[in-house]
């Protein structure tokens, strides 16, 4: 199966009367990244209606030497600067990434593995965080101070991390406590306990940590949970909804005591008494990936495909997790699959690139995705080989390019609650 790059640039080629094998979510995929670095706004995938922030980083202009050379030249570049750099360079691929990337990746992971992979080559002076800025902030925060965590691009941002920010959940806690108040419960416990999930600022982790609470990622979050009710009456839960809830609710937490903060609304839109006895706060965000699965999609699958193995990402709507046989972390989903016997057939609700990877990797099962429409992650869409090369060459020369730096006044108190999430090791989960 061709990678996703080439699937679209094959659209748009078919894109003729009578010729429309599938279609993308928008034609401008078809372009290079750099064409959007100058656009205030995440780029074209699953999050470009998202309103971006004044604030979210820009990528300057990428040097022409790069945007010019064609596929081949940069594979060479990038793997003469690895080799030239060997074991000073570390090269981490979130599963999201584009094969064009992974391909040059020494770890491919979830955002829990390579929070932990960042730690595993101490002696790389340099990390090439292929994924979003979130992530590069964490490797930053766990790698040791005179290694330099790069983003080949810095307008990979997450439009989801983007819906929670400090001010807003400062706000949100300050008017938590003016109804709750401060005192510990009867027995012991605070009243409300933070829980930032990974896909977040630093800022918002050192928030967590300064209060109390935790950083949590999609394949750990039950885990986190009862570690937080154990010391706390309540979770406020940021910025994901979807994940809170479908993890809250697997535990037997109901839905009327998952109260939502809409940060725009005069106690984000609930009554005292909502908050008081609320279990779970949940903040307005979602990722705009996983918002795009459906019941319906799910319906046509089994219809067209009986016996398919429907898995899901947490993040997609609680509807979506509810029909699926299955849902859990990209590690969830990969394995899942890696285990199943020759022949299964799977339809999956989660990032475009990895469902495509698998199909390939794993010719002796039907896998598709779940909608028939290619949709990237518009932001993990924005790193792409021109960018490697222009990074890594420039660290051959011994020039850093792009770093992701966190002050140490944000970075001490967000290891605190880095540190809690991995101890907090995901529980082994098997497929249904
Ligand atoms: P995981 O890799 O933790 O499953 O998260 C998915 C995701 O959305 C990363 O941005
Ligand atoms: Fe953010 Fe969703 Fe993209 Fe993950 S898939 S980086 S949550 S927008």
């Amino acid at each position: 199966m061709p990678s996703v790059d080439t699937t679209i640039q094959l659209i748009q080629i078919h894109e003729q009367p009578g010729h429309t094998p599938a279609s993308t979510c928008s034609s401008a995929l078809a372009d290079a990244p750099w064409n959007f670095d100058a656009t205030p706004t995440y780029g074209p995938g699953a999050s470009l209606e998202d309103p971006i922030p004044s604030t979210a980083p820009r990528q300057p202009g990428l040097p022409s030497e790069y945007r010019n050379a064609s596929p081949a030249e940069l594979d060479l570049r990038i793997r003469a600067a690895k080799a030239a750099l060997r074991e000073k360079l570390v090269i981490l691929g979130h599963f999201y990434q584009r094969d064009e990337v992974i391909q040059y990746a020494d770890f491919v992971g979830d955002s829990f593995q390579l929070a932990n992979a960042a730690r595993t080559r101490p002696n790389a002076e340099a990390i090439v965080f292929c994924g979003v800025h979130f992530m590069a902030e964490t490797a930053d925060m766990l790698s040791r101070p005179d290694q330099a965590v790069i983003l080949p691009n810095l307008a990979a941002g997450c439009s989801m991390a983007d819906m929670a920010d400090l001010d807003s959940v400062t706000d949100c806690w300050e008017q938590l406590d003016e109804i709750l108040g401060q005192e510990l419960t009867p027995d012991g416990r605070q009243q409300v306990i933070p829980v930032t999930y990974m896909n977040s600022s630093a800022a918002l982790k050192a928030f967590c940590g300064e209060r109390g609470g935790v950083v949590c990622t999609s394949s750990n979050a039950a885990q986190v949970l009862t570690w937080a009710f154990e010391r706390g009456q309540r979770v406020l839960f940021f910025p994901d909804q979807h994940l809170g809830r479908n993890t809250a609710k697997a535990m037997g937490i109901p839905l009327d005591l998952m109260p939502v903060w809409n940060p725009n609304l005069p106690l984000g839109g609930n009554t005292p008494e909502a908050l008081r006895s609320a279990r779970v706060l949940l903040w307005h965000g979602y990722c705009s990936v996983h918002k795009r699965f459906t019941v319906e999609q799910i319906a046509y699958a089994r219809q067209r495909h009986p016996g398919v193995h429907v898995i899901v990402h947490p993040e997609c709507p609680m509807p979506v997790v509810d029909a699926a046989d299955s849902a859990g972390s990209t590690d969830f989903i990969v394995k899942a699959i890696a285990a199943a016997p020759a022949g299964s057939t799977f339809a999956i609700g989660t990032e475009i690139n990895l469902v495509q990877r698998l199909a390939s990797q794993y010719p002796q099962h039907t896998i598709f995705c779940l909608d028939s429409i290619i949709c990237p992650c518009s932001t993990m869409y924005r790193i792409h080989p021109g960018y490697l090369a222009w990074v890594l060459e420039a660290l051959e020369r011994g020039e850093i390019l792009n770093r992701i730096s966190v002050p140490e006044s944000i970075a001490v108190p967000a290891r605190l609650a880095l540190e809690t999430m991995l101890k907090l090791s995901p529980r082994p989960q098997t497929p249904a």
